[in-house]
């Protein structure tokens, strides 16, 4: 018979699960959309024609490319590229292949909570750039990047892109590029992509798409603690409901209870009751302004190097370095 391994990843998703739905107002964390189904979903949401995120980013990615890794490449000849949420590295391919081109002995290892994400990945690379080094590890982002040793007088490049860092609110923000920055040398830099602040219509509409795919991203949450820790959701007893507040330039999606109901979640040995209309709060997406990006990097004791953008300056990837 098959034996089903629990990782510390299924205990944590549990405790998680748990604390979150006991909570008053109840929450669970966006880093649990991502399983097989939900990655798939995540990539139909990059090819929406709302979701201008990814577009902004791969067209800054591909048109500064040179500049950038040159940044990279300064005062070294070794660089690890750590990708902290890589999914399918779809951007990060313009950079490696760029670095390619360069020469340098460098070695790709991106991090993912979902290993799903990274089996693809690894796959595509060593068919696409069979040569690249790629070592790929499965945790949470400052815990695996913990793990990883520097080898020699190699340089540590730390890409965070997507607007992953918009997933933090603005003191996980700090702490988390606090902790980068005191695992940094001085020669070590972070790609931070951002998304920024502009037509609050423009934001509703990317977290907001009329055919469902984000509503079904929100909700795979509910299906992973269904199928996961034998829970009892009926998802279409929710509701996805977006907001987007110009003046803070944070987005939070939530999942709305249309009646009171009662749900139990076998594993964990729970029972939640629900009112109607009762939210769970699932993701933050934060949108930031360069006076703003520029603060937190100064307050975590990084400095903006350089800043890249698209033409509409929907997006920015920053190059941050210890101040
Ligand atoms: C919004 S997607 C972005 C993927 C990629 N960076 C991009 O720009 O297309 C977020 C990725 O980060 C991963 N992720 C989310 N939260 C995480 C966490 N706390 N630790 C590690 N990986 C995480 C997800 O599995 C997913 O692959």
């Amino acid at each position: 018979m098959e034996q089903q391994t629990i990782t510390k990843l299924d205990i944590k998703f549990g405790k998680d699960v748990y604390n979150g739905l006991t909570d008053f107002p109840k929450h669970l964390s966006s880093k649990y959309f991502y399983d097989h189904n939900g990655d798939k979903i995540f990539q139909q949401i990059m090819s929406m024609p709302e979701y201008y995120l990814t577009n902004c980013e791969y067209n800054i990615l591909d048109r500064n490319k040179a500049p950038i890794t040159e940044l990279f490449t300064k005062n070294t000849n070794r660089i690890n590229l750590l990708e902290l949420g890589a999914g399918d590295g779809i951007k990060t391919k313009i950079l490696l292949e760029q670095l390619s081109g360069t020469g340098i002995d460098f070695k790709y290892i991106p991090i993912d909570i979902s290993q799903n994400a990274l089996d693809q990945l690894e796959t595509s690379l060593s068919m696409e750039y069979p040569t690249i080094n790629v070592e790929t590890k499965q945790g949470t982002y400052i815990e695996t990047l913990k793990t990883i040793r520097k080898e020699g007088n190699s340089k540590n490049i730390i890409l965070f892109l997507g607007s992953n860092i918009g997933n933090l609110l603005h003191d996980q923000a700090l702490q988390f590029l606090s902790e980068l920055e005191n695992s940094m040398d001085v020669d070590d830099m972070i790609l931070l992509g951002c998304d920024q602040k502009k037509n609050p219509q423009t934001i509703l509409d990317a977290y907001n798409d009329p055919t469902g795919i984000t509503e079904a991203f929100n909700k795979n949450i509910l299906k992973r603690i269904n199928s996961e820790l034998q829970g009892n959701f009926d998802l279409d007893k929710f509701l996805h409901w977006e907001t987007y507040n110009p003046q803070t330039g944070t987005a939070k999606s939530y999942l709305v209870s249309k009646e009171a109901q009662e749900v139990h979640i076998k594993s964990i040995d729970l029972v939640v009751d629900f009112e109607a209309w009762e939210t769970i709060h699932t993701e933050i997406s934060q949108k930031y302004d360069d006076s703003e990006i520029t603060n937190l990097a100064r307050e975590a004791g990084l400095k903006v190097l350089k800043a890249f953008t698209d033409s509409k300056k929907y997006f920015k990837n920053y190059i941050l370095v210890k101040d």
